[in-house]
């Protein structure tokens, strides 16, 4: 599943559009319930509205009717590890929790795995606004 994984956010990060910053990233997620659902990064003239990869999956995710990440890819080129962006972290955060695996990727394949935890400890999620049980 992984490799699959893999060839999608190599297909999806092909299909980014970054004209403003030449950095193509590609991102999969998998939900819960087994679908596969891969996002690219959007910019924008107008450069604060352009979109992430993993922001892109997550919506692509949502609207197939899933709600919970197992785990997430994210492809991108350079000698760094492309990480999630503390936004995307986030974004993720919202489906997913502290285990869940990031498999950070270069187009070669895997890098390094990471959880959610290890990129966002002590986060605030939903859980924190639901108040039933809790006085
Ligand atoms: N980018 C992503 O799509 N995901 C990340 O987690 C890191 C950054 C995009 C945003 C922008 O289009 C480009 O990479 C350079 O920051």
């Amino acid at each position: 599943m992984l490799e699959k994984m893999i060839s999608l956010a190599r297909d999806a990060m092909g299909r980014a559009y970054a004209p403003y910053s030449n950095f193509q990233v590609g991102a999969v997620v998998r939900g819960r319930d087994g679908g596969l659902f891969s996002g690219c990064n959007v910019e924008n003239a107008a450069y604060p509205q352009g979109c992430c990869a993993e922001a892109s999956a997550i919506s692509a995710m949502i609207m197939a009717g899933e709600k919970r990440i197992a785990e997430v890819v994210v492809m991108g080129r350079g000698d760094e590890l492309v990480t999630p962006c503390g936004g995307c972290r986030q974004r993720i955060r919202e489906f997913a929790d502290d285990s869940t695996p990031i498999h950070v990727c270069g187009e070669e394949g895997l890098r390094k795995t990471v959880t959610l935890g290890d990129l966002l400890p002590l986060s605030f999620g939903p859980e924190n606004l639901d108040l039933t049980n809790k006085g």
